[in-house]
């Protein structure tokens, strides 16, 4: 059975004060609900990271971070390290989102990297695929998506992959308002567990929660997260919201399954 898993990616938003205070409420919220076996998680900015971490222990809610340096230690300014964010007591990281392939030099190579030495780590991964509005209008969506699947899982065998978590995110559909459809994203998630079955087998494709990013806002999200191969979302925009984040998780806990 996958994890059912709300998860929040805060971007580059909110200041430090208001990090602490939403990250605060949410934890709150996850302390004293029960959550029907969804979890929930959310990613600030490293700057917030340790604080995050700090506040919001034992409150039954996850901290990730937004990315990683593929490099160990050393000359690298500007960069955070796997290490340095497991000593702030994270042990979650989002890999390969869109918007670092896209803007800040996160190739294929380069999420490969990541996503093995957050493994070697011991870190869970929140690996992003998804493919661009081009190779969705050119019907090359599945074989992009499988690309990216099989270049970051390269070399991996299934017994290190217990942990994975993989976001679906349409490019076309992040932070545009447009949300792929529930049969859109119901093919690509049954496709992305039919690659998980070849390249591994059965069991591995059947425990790995695969969430669906883009747009998703309490508005839509009952349709998606009552899709078969739909485990949950990460989500952008709508995770900024107090309101909104909490009533997407009431959501998740009626729909997922
Ligand atoms: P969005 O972002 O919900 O604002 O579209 C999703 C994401 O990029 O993770």
């Amino acid at each position: 059975m996958a994890r059912k898993i709300i998860a929040g990616n805060w971007k580059m938003n909110l200041l430090h004060h208001e990090a602490l205070e939403l990250v605060q409420k949410v934890g709150n919220y996850c302390q004293q609900t029960e959550l029907n076996k969804v979890e929930v998680i959310v990613a600030p900015t490293f700057l917030d990271l340790a604080a995050a971490a700090y506040l919001t222990k034992g409150a039954n809610l996850s901290i990730a971070a937004q990315n990683c340096s593929e490099h160990k230690q050393g000359a690298f300014t500007g960069e955070v390290s796997l290490d340095m964010i497991k000593s702030a007591q994270v042990n979650m990281v989002i890999i390969g989102h869109s918007e670092r392939r896209q803007f800040f030099g996160d190739t294929e190579e380069v999420v490969h990297t990541k996503l093995q030495k957050a493994l070697s780590a011991r870190m869970i991964p929140i690996l992003c695929i998804g493919e661009s509005l081009e190779d969705r209008k050119s019907g090359n969506h599945e074989k992009i998506v499988k690309q990216q699947l099989q270049s970051a899982l390269r070399g991996r065998a299934a017994e290190n992959l217990t942990e994975l978590i993989i976001a679906y995110e349409p490019v076309w559909a992040i932070g545009t308002g447009e949300t792929a459809s529930p049969a859109q994203a119901q093919e690509m998630h049954h496709f992305i567990r039919k690659q998980l079955n070849e390249m591994y087998d059965e069991a591995m494709a059947a425990r790995t929660s695969i969430l669906y990013g883009g747009s998703v806002k309490p508005s839509n999200a009952a349709e998606l997260f009552s899709q078969p191969d739909i485990n949950g979302g990460l989500i952008g925009g709508a995770s900024l919201k107090y309101e909104d984040f909490v009533s997407l998780i009431e959501i998740g806990k009626k729909e997922l399954r």
